[in-house]
Protein backbone atom coordinates (compact mmCIF):
# COMPACT_ATOMS: atom_id res chain seq x y z
CA UNK A 1 0.00 0.00 0.00
CA UNK A 2 1.22 3.61 -0.61
CA UNK A 3 1.00 5.51 2.52
CA UNK A 4 2.39 9.31 1.38
CA UNK A 5 4.27 11.55 4.07
CA UNK A 6 1.68 13.20 6.22
CA UNK A 7 1.45 17.18 5.57
CA UNK A 8 2.89 18.51 9.06
CA UNK A 9 0.26 20.98 9.24
CA UNK A 10 -2.17 18.40 9.39
CA UNK A 11 -2.25 17.39 12.94
CA UNK A 12 -3.66 21.15 14.07
CA UNK A 13 -6.28 19.98 10.80
CA UNK A 14 -9.94 19.16 12.21
CA UNK A 15 -10.35 15.21 11.07
CA UNK A 16 -12.90 14.79 8.31
CA UNK A 17 -11.54 18.04 5.93
CA UNK A 18 -10.00 16.96 2.76
CA UNK A 19 -6.34 18.20 3.40
CA UNK A 20 -5.02 20.33 0.72
CA UNK A 21 -1.18 18.54 1.54
CA UNK A 22 -2.53 15.25 0.11
CA UNK A 23 -4.04 16.90 -3.18
CA UNK A 24 -1.74 19.12 -4.41
CA UNK A 25 -0.34 17.79 -7.99
CA UNK A 26 -2.67 14.76 -7.43
CA UNK A 27 -3.48 12.70 -10.91
CA UNK A 28 -7.27 12.72 -10.48
CA UNK A 29 -10.04 11.20 -12.22
CA UNK A 30 -13.06 12.10 -12.09
CA UNK A 31 -16.09 11.04 -14.59
CA UNK A 32 -18.81 13.33 -14.37
CA UNK A 33 -17.46 16.55 -14.04
CA UNK A 34 -19.89 17.84 -16.32
CA UNK A 35 -22.76 17.09 -14.12
CA UNK A 36 -24.23 18.98 -10.99
CA UNK A 37 -21.84 17.30 -8.26
CA UNK A 38 -19.37 16.48 -10.28
CA UNK A 39 -18.76 20.63 -11.44
CA UNK A 40 -18.48 21.40 -7.69
CA UNK A 41 -15.95 19.25 -6.70
CA UNK A 42 -13.65 19.98 -9.90
CA UNK A 43 -13.92 23.15 -8.43
CA UNK A 44 -12.85 22.55 -4.75
CA UNK A 45 -10.14 19.50 -6.22
CA UNK A 46 -8.64 22.31 -8.50
CA UNK A 47 -8.64 24.62 -5.79
CA UNK A 48 -6.58 22.44 -3.52
CA UNK A 49 -4.05 21.54 -6.32
CA UNK A 50 -5.20 18.53 -7.80
CA UNK A 51 -4.50 17.62 -11.44
CA UNK A 52 -7.56 16.43 -12.60
CA UNK A 53 -8.52 15.13 -15.54
CA UNK A 54 -12.55 14.45 -16.49
CA UNK A 55 -14.49 11.90 -18.59
CA UNK A 56 -18.51 13.06 -19.63
CA UNK A 57 -20.91 14.02 -21.68
CA UNK A 58 -21.13 17.26 -22.76
CA UNK A 59 -23.24 19.20 -19.83
CA UNK A 60 -26.91 18.88 -20.81
CA UNK A 61 -29.58 21.91 -21.42
CA UNK A 62 -29.71 25.95 -21.92
CA UNK A 63 -28.18 26.34 -18.26
CA UNK A 64 -24.96 24.37 -16.85
CA UNK A 65 -23.13 24.86 -13.71
CA UNK A 66 -19.66 23.73 -15.50
CA UNK A 67 -20.14 25.90 -17.87
CA UNK A 68 -20.44 28.95 -15.32
CA UNK A 69 -18.09 27.68 -13.60
CA UNK A 70 -14.50 26.14 -15.51
CA UNK A 71 -16.26 27.07 -19.20
CA UNK A 72 -16.47 24.76 -22.53
CA UNK A 73 -12.89 25.52 -23.45
CA UNK A 74 -12.02 23.45 -20.01
CA UNK A 75 -13.92 19.68 -21.91
CA UNK A 76 -11.37 19.38 -24.76
CA UNK A 77 -10.12 15.65 -24.71
CA UNK A 78 -12.74 15.34 -21.76
CA UNK A 79 -15.80 13.94 -23.04
CA UNK A 80 -16.20 9.99 -23.42
CA UNK A 81 -19.04 7.99 -23.65
CA UNK A 82 -17.90 5.40 -20.70
CA UNK A 83 -20.40 3.22 -22.71
CA UNK A 84 -16.91 2.94 -24.69
CA UNK A 85 -14.72 0.73 -23.66
CA UNK A 86 -11.36 1.39 -25.71
CA UNK A 87 -12.16 4.92 -25.34
CA UNK A 88 -12.12 4.58 -21.81
CA UNK A 89 -9.42 2.24 -22.06
CA UNK A 90 -7.09 4.66 -23.67
CA UNK A 91 -7.93 7.61 -21.92
CA UNK A 92 -6.97 5.69 -18.40
CA UNK A 93 -3.81 4.85 -19.88
CA UNK A 94 -3.23 8.39 -20.77
CA UNK A 95 -3.72 10.06 -17.69
CA UNK A 96 -2.34 7.40 -15.37
CA UNK A 97 -4.94 8.43 -12.30
CA UNK A 98 -3.98 8.06 -8.64
CA UNK A 99 -7.12 8.76 -7.48
CA UNK A 100 -10.44 7.89 -9.34
CA UNK A 101 -13.83 9.44 -8.28
CA UNK A 102 -16.44 7.22 -10.72
CA UNK A 103 -19.35 10.02 -10.39
CA UNK A 104 -20.65 9.55 -14.16
CA UNK A 105 -24.06 8.31 -14.42
CA UNK A 106 -27.57 8.48 -15.82
CA UNK A 107 -28.67 9.88 -12.54
CA UNK A 108 -32.60 10.48 -12.58
CA UNK A 109 -35.07 7.88 -11.35
CA UNK A 110 -38.05 8.83 -13.90
CA UNK A 111 -35.31 8.96 -16.67
CA UNK A 112 -34.62 5.26 -15.48
CA UNK A 113 -38.37 4.46 -16.14
CA UNK A 114 -38.23 5.70 -19.91
CA UNK A 115 -35.31 4.37 -20.81
CA UNK A 116 -34.11 1.36 -18.15
CA UNK A 117 -31.41 0.16 -21.09
CA UNK A 118 -29.60 2.81 -21.19
CA UNK A 119 -29.68 3.64 -17.94
CA UNK A 120 -28.18 0.14 -16.97
CA UNK A 121 -26.06 0.52 -20.44
CA UNK A 122 -23.78 3.57 -18.47
CA UNK A 123 -24.51 2.90 -14.87
CA UNK A 124 -23.62 -0.77 -15.11
CA UNK A 125 -21.71 -1.23 -18.12
CA UNK A 126 -19.84 2.33 -18.11
CA UNK A 127 -18.80 1.16 -14.05
CA UNK A 128 -17.61 -2.01 -15.73
CA UNK A 129 -15.44 -0.26 -18.39
CA UNK A 130 -14.01 2.18 -15.97
CA UNK A 131 -13.25 -0.33 -13.49
CA UNK A 132 -11.77 -2.40 -15.98
CA UNK A 133 -9.36 0.27 -17.30
CA UNK A 134 -7.91 1.37 -13.76
CA UNK A 135 -7.17 -2.39 -12.58
CA UNK A 136 -5.47 -3.08 -16.38
CA UNK A 137 -3.84 0.52 -15.95
CA UNK A 138 -2.50 -0.08 -12.29
CA UNK A 139 -2.20 3.37 -11.33
CA UNK A 140 -4.82 4.12 -9.25
CA UNK A 141 -4.32 3.62 -5.59
CA UNK A 142 -7.84 4.56 -4.61
CA UNK A 143 -11.09 4.39 -6.08
CA UNK A 144 -14.81 6.32 -5.14
CA UNK A 145 -17.71 4.60 -6.55
CA UNK A 146 -20.54 6.85 -6.02
CA UNK A 147 -23.87 5.17 -5.66
CA UNK A 148 -27.23 6.31 -3.87
CA UNK A 149 -29.49 6.36 -0.75
CA UNK A 150 -31.50 3.97 -3.11
CA UNK A 151 -29.51 1.42 -3.45
CA UNK A 152 -31.24 -0.67 -0.73
CA UNK A 153 -34.29 -2.79 -0.67
CA UNK A 154 -36.36 -0.39 0.79
CA UNK A 155 -39.01 -2.20 2.74
CA UNK A 156 -40.73 1.19 3.06
CA UNK A 157 -40.33 0.77 7.37
CA UNK A 158 -39.27 4.30 7.04
CA UNK A 159 -35.92 2.90 9.31
CA UNK A 160 -32.18 4.72 8.60
CA UNK A 161 -30.16 2.41 6.69
CA UNK A 162 -27.17 0.95 7.73
CA UNK A 163 -24.10 -0.44 5.36
CA UNK A 164 -24.98 -3.92 6.27
CA UNK A 165 -28.35 -3.94 4.57
CA UNK A 166 -29.39 -5.87 2.44
CA UNK A 167 -29.37 -3.86 -1.41
CA UNK A 168 -32.29 -3.65 -4.09
CA UNK A 169 -33.80 -0.63 -5.54
CA UNK A 170 -37.25 -0.19 -6.43
CA UNK A 171 -36.81 0.92 -9.76
CA UNK A 172 -34.48 0.54 -13.09
CA UNK A 173 -31.87 3.66 -11.85
CA UNK A 174 -31.96 2.36 -8.46
CA UNK A 175 -31.54 -1.26 -9.16
CA UNK A 176 -28.42 -0.08 -11.68
CA UNK A 177 -26.93 1.70 -8.74
CA UNK A 178 -27.43 -1.77 -6.64
CA UNK A 179 -26.04 -3.86 -9.50
CA UNK A 180 -23.09 -1.19 -9.97
CA UNK A 181 -21.96 -2.09 -6.09
CA UNK A 182 -21.51 -5.48 -7.22
CA UNK A 183 -19.30 -4.28 -10.51
CA UNK A 184 -17.37 -2.39 -7.70
CA UNK A 185 -17.16 -5.94 -5.32
CA UNK A 186 -15.93 -7.97 -8.42
CA UNK A 187 -13.45 -5.74 -9.12
CA UNK A 188 -12.04 -5.59 -4.93
CA UNK A 189 -9.49 -8.28 -4.47
CA UNK A 190 -8.25 -7.52 -7.92
CA UNK A 191 -7.09 -3.99 -7.17
CA UNK A 192 -6.49 -4.91 -3.67
CA UNK A 193 -3.79 -6.92 -4.92
CA UNK A 194 -2.26 -3.70 -6.80
CA UNK A 195 -2.54 -2.22 -3.54
CA UNK A 196 -4.78 0.25 -4.52
CA UNK A 197 -8.35 0.13 -2.63
CA UNK A 198 -11.89 0.71 -3.85
CA UNK A 199 -15.05 1.88 -1.81
CA UNK A 200 -18.78 2.75 -2.73
CA UNK A 201 -20.18 5.98 -1.44
CA UNK A 202 -23.95 6.05 -0.95
CA UNK A 203 -25.27 9.39 -0.93
CA UNK A 204 -29.27 10.85 -0.15
CA UNK A 205 -30.80 13.04 -2.00
CA UNK A 206 -28.66 16.36 -3.17
CA UNK A 207 -29.30 20.05 -3.22
CA UNK A 208 -27.26 23.26 -4.01
CA UNK A 209 -26.56 25.88 -6.52
CA UNK A 210 -26.61 25.19 -9.89
CA UNK A 211 -28.44 22.36 -10.31
CA UNK A 212 -30.64 22.51 -13.77
CA UNK A 213 -31.51 19.10 -14.11
CA UNK A 214 -35.15 17.95 -14.98
CA UNK A 215 -37.27 16.26 -12.30
CA UNK A 216 -35.61 16.99 -9.28
CA UNK A 217 -37.43 18.95 -7.19
CA UNK A 218 -34.87 22.12 -6.60
CA UNK A 219 -34.03 22.66 -10.15
CA UNK A 220 -38.35 22.07 -11.10
CA UNK A 221 -39.14 24.45 -8.52
CA UNK A 222 -37.28 27.67 -9.41
CA UNK A 223 -37.68 27.17 -12.96
CA UNK A 224 -41.51 28.01 -12.37
CA UNK A 225 -40.88 30.54 -10.03
CA UNK A 226 -38.25 31.95 -12.36
CA UNK A 227 -40.93 31.93 -15.16
CA UNK A 228 -43.87 33.13 -12.02
CA UNK A 229 -45.52 29.74 -12.83
CA UNK A 230 -47.36 27.57 -10.24
CA UNK A 231 -45.08 24.85 -9.23
CA UNK A 232 -46.87 20.99 -9.45
CA UNK A 233 -44.73 18.94 -6.96
CA UNK A 234 -45.74 14.99 -7.74
CA UNK A 235 -44.80 13.83 -4.24
CA UNK A 236 -44.85 16.10 -1.32
CA UNK A 237 -45.30 13.61 1.22
CA UNK A 238 -42.04 11.67 -0.32
CA UNK A 239 -39.14 12.12 2.53
CA UNK A 240 -35.83 12.09 1.65
CA UNK A 241 -32.19 12.56 3.33
CA UNK A 242 -31.68 16.34 2.08
CA UNK A 243 -28.61 17.51 2.14
CA UNK A 244 -26.32 20.39 0.60
CA UNK A 245 -23.85 19.21 -2.44
CA UNK A 246 -20.80 20.13 -0.60
CA UNK A 247 -21.35 17.45 2.36
CA UNK A 248 -21.04 14.02 0.55
CA UNK A 249 -18.36 15.99 -1.78
CA UNK A 250 -15.90 16.32 1.31
CA UNK A 251 -17.00 12.68 2.43
CA UNK A 252 -15.87 11.50 -1.13
CA UNK A 253 -12.39 13.12 -0.89
CA UNK A 254 -11.84 12.27 2.42
CA UNK A 255 -12.32 8.67 1.74
CA UNK A 256 -10.40 8.49 -0.93
CA UNK A 257 -7.57 10.06 1.65
CA UNK A 258 -8.20 7.51 3.89
CA UNK A 259 -8.18 4.55 1.27
CA UNK A 260 -4.51 5.95 0.45
CA UNK A 261 -3.55 6.62 3.91
CA UNK A 262 -4.96 3.37 6.36
CA UNK A 263 -5.77 0.17 5.94
CA UNK A 264 -9.38 0.51 8.28
CA UNK A 265 -12.03 0.98 6.29
CA UNK A 266 -15.53 -0.60 4.90
CA UNK A 267 -16.91 -1.73 1.60
CA UNK A 268 -19.44 1.57 1.61
CA UNK A 269 -20.14 4.63 3.28
CA UNK A 270 -23.52 6.42 4.01
CA UNK A 271 -22.97 10.12 3.40
CA UNK A 272 -26.36 12.06 4.65
CA UNK A 273 -28.13 14.28 7.53
CA UNK A 274 -28.36 12.77 10.61
CA UNK A 275 -32.15 13.19 11.09
CA UNK A 276 -34.44 11.36 9.71
CA UNK A 277 -35.12 12.58 5.80
CA UNK A 278 -37.30 15.68 5.38
CA UNK A 279 -40.62 15.44 3.63
CA UNK A 280 -40.48 17.18 0.18
CA UNK A 281 -43.65 19.44 1.34
CA UNK A 282 -41.33 21.29 4.04
CA UNK A 283 -38.47 21.58 2.07
CA UNK A 284 -40.49 23.34 -0.65
CA UNK A 285 -41.68 25.38 2.61
CA UNK A 286 -38.60 26.56 3.41
CA UNK A 287 -37.12 27.17 -0.05
CA UNK A 288 -40.48 29.34 -0.98
CA UNK A 289 -39.97 31.25 1.47
CA UNK A 290 -36.89 33.04 -0.90
CA UNK A 291 -38.91 33.07 -3.81
CA UNK A 292 -41.98 35.38 -2.81
CA UNK A 293 -44.75 34.73 -3.78
CA UNK A 294 -44.12 31.12 -4.84
CA UNK A 295 -47.36 29.22 -5.34
CA UNK A 296 -47.36 25.29 -4.75
CA UNK A 297 -49.77 23.33 -5.96
CA UNK A 298 -50.72 19.79 -4.29
CA UNK A 299 -51.94 16.54 -6.14
CA UNK A 300 -55.19 15.10 -5.86
CA UNK A 301 -53.76 11.74 -5.99
CA UNK A 302 -50.40 10.69 -6.60
CA UNK A 303 -49.84 9.53 -10.38
CA UNK A 304 -46.63 8.58 -12.41
CA UNK A 305 -43.94 5.76 -11.77
CA UNK A 306 -43.15 4.03 -7.92
CA UNK A 307 -40.58 6.47 -6.23
CA UNK A 308 -40.00 5.09 -2.91
CA UNK A 309 -42.42 6.99 0.06
CA UNK A 310 -39.71 7.66 2.67
CA UNK A 311 -35.78 6.88 2.38
CA UNK A 312 -33.45 7.46 5.13
CA UNK A 313 -29.51 6.88 5.54
CA UNK A 314 -27.66 6.81 9.02
CA UNK A 315 -24.08 7.84 8.78
CA UNK A 316 -22.71 7.15 11.75
CA UNK A 317 -19.88 4.86 10.40
CA UNK A 318 -18.50 8.10 8.05
CA UNK A 319 -18.80 9.69 11.39
CA UNK A 320 -16.87 7.01 13.13
CA UNK A 321 -14.05 5.79 10.90
CA UNK A 322 -13.79 9.01 8.56
CA UNK A 323 -14.50 11.58 10.85
CA UNK A 324 -17.59 12.61 8.50
CA UNK A 325 -20.43 14.19 9.64
CA UNK A 326 -22.86 16.65 8.39
CA UNK A 327 -22.39 20.34 9.21
CA UNK A 328 -25.43 22.12 7.78
CA UNK A 329 -28.80 21.39 9.06
CA UNK A 330 -31.62 21.70 6.81
CA UNK A 331 -32.26 24.98 6.96
CA UNK A 332 -29.22 26.09 6.34
CA UNK A 333 -28.93 24.01 3.49
CA UNK A 334 -32.11 25.17 1.81
CA UNK A 335 -31.16 29.10 2.83
CA UNK A 336 -27.95 28.43 0.94
CA UNK A 337 -29.20 26.67 -1.96
CA UNK A 338 -32.11 29.28 -2.85
CA UNK A 339 -29.65 32.02 -1.89
CA UNK A 340 -27.22 30.45 -4.57
CA UNK A 341 -30.44 30.68 -7.23
CA UNK A 342 -31.44 34.17 -6.13
CA UNK A 343 -28.37 35.59 -6.90
CA UNK A 344 -27.41 33.48 -10.20
CA UNK A 345 -31.20 34.83 -11.61
CA UNK A 346 -29.49 38.63 -10.23
CA UNK A 347 -26.58 38.28 -12.59
CA UNK A 348 -23.96 36.97 -9.93
CA UNK A 349 -21.06 34.94 -11.06
CA UNK A 350 -21.08 31.46 -10.11
CA UNK A 351 -18.03 31.05 -9.02
CA UNK A 352 -18.33 33.43 -6.67
CA UNK A 353 -21.56 31.47 -5.26
CA UNK A 354 -19.82 28.35 -5.37
CA UNK A 355 -16.51 30.38 -3.42
CA UNK A 356 -18.56 31.77 -1.51
CA UNK A 357 -20.80 28.56 -0.30
CA UNK A 358 -17.25 26.41 -0.06
CA UNK A 359 -16.01 29.08 2.42
CA UNK A 360 -18.89 29.36 4.36
CA UNK A 361 -18.99 25.64 4.98
CA UNK A 362 -15.45 25.65 5.76
CA UNK A 363 -16.24 28.15 8.27
CA UNK A 364 -19.35 26.18 9.69
CA UNK A 365 -17.53 23.02 9.88
CA UNK A 366 -14.32 24.68 11.74
CA UNK A 367 -16.69 25.94 14.13
CA UNK A 368 -18.40 22.75 14.84
CA UNK A 369 -15.22 20.72 15.24
CA UNK A 370 -15.06 20.96 18.64
CA UNK A 371 -19.05 19.60 19.21
CA UNK A 372 -19.63 16.02 19.63
CA UNK A 373 -21.57 13.93 17.04
CA UNK A 374 -24.39 13.32 19.08
CA UNK A 375 -25.27 16.56 19.47
CA UNK A 376 -25.57 16.26 15.81
CA UNK A 377 -27.41 13.52 15.95
CA UNK A 378 -30.12 15.46 17.88
CA UNK A 379 -29.95 17.88 15.47
CA UNK A 380 -29.11 20.68 17.56
CA UNK A 381 -25.10 21.53 16.60
CA UNK A 382 -22.51 21.62 13.61
CA UNK A 383 -20.08 19.22 13.64
CA UNK A 384 -17.38 18.23 11.46
N1 LIG B 1 -27.94 14.38 -7.24
C1 LIG B 1 -28.29 13.56 -6.25
O1 LIG B 1 -29.20 13.87 -5.45
C2 LIG B 1 -27.56 12.25 -6.06
C3 LIG B 1 -27.83 11.51 -4.87
C4 LIG B 1 -27.15 10.32 -4.68
C5 LIG B 1 -26.25 9.87 -5.63
N2 LIG B 1 -26.03 10.59 -6.77
C6 LIG B 1 -25.03 10.05 -7.71
O2 LIG B 1 -23.95 10.96 -7.77
C7 LIG B 1 -23.40 10.99 -9.09
C8 LIG B 1 -23.42 12.41 -9.64
O3 LIG B 1 -24.76 12.89 -9.59
P1 LIG B 1 -25.18 14.28 -10.24
O4 LIG B 1 -26.33 14.78 -9.49
O5 LIG B 1 -24.01 15.14 -10.42
O6 LIG B 1 -25.68 13.79 -11.67
P2 LIG B 1 -25.79 14.61 -13.05
O7 LIG B 1 -26.89 13.95 -13.81
O8 LIG B 1 -25.89 16.05 -12.78
O9 LIG B 1 -24.41 14.33 -13.78
C9 LIG B 1 -24.16 13.10 -14.38
C10 LIG B 1 -22.79 13.13 -15.00
O10 LIG B 1 -22.56 11.84 -15.61
C11 LIG B 1 -22.17 12.06 -16.96
N3 LIG B 1 -22.63 10.95 -17.81
C12 LIG B 1 -23.90 10.51 -17.98
N4 LIG B 1 -23.90 9.52 -18.90
C13 LIG B 1 -22.61 9.36 -19.30
C14 LIG B 1 -21.97 8.52 -20.24
N5 LIG B 1 -22.66 7.61 -20.96
N6 LIG B 1 -20.64 8.62 -20.41
C15 LIG B 1 -19.92 9.55 -19.70
N7 LIG B 1 -20.48 10.36 -18.80
C16 LIG B 1 -21.81 10.27 -18.61
C17 LIG B 1 -22.83 13.36 -17.36
O11 LIG B 1 -22.18 13.90 -18.51
C18 LIG B 1 -22.62 14.17 -16.11
O12 LIG B 1 -21.31 14.68 -16.10
C19 LIG B 1 -24.23 10.02 -9.91
O13 LIG B 1 -23.55 8.77 -9.91
C20 LIG B 1 -25.53 9.93 -9.13
O14 LIG B 1 -26.19 8.71 -9.38
C21 LIG B 1 -26.66 11.78 -7.00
Amino acid sequence: MLVRRRNPMRSSRPEGLPDPGFWQGRRVLLTGHTGFKGSWMLEWLEAMGAEVTGMSLAPEGPVSLFEGLHGLARLDGEIIDIRDADAVQRRVAEVQPEIVFHLAAQSLVRRGYADPSMTYAVNIGGTLNVLKAVAEIGSARAVVVTTTDKVYRNDGSGRAFVETDLLGGDDPYSKSKAICEMVVSAYRDHLEDQGCHIAAARAGNVIGGGDWAADRLIPDAVRAWERCEKFHVRRPDATRPFQHVLEPLRGYMVLAEKLVGIARFAPAYNFGPFEPGAKVRDVLHLVARHFDPAPVVYPDRIEGPHEAATLSLDPSLAARDLGVSPVWGLEETVARTAGWYRAFADGADPRDLCLADRMAYFAALLKGATAKPEDARDGNAEVA
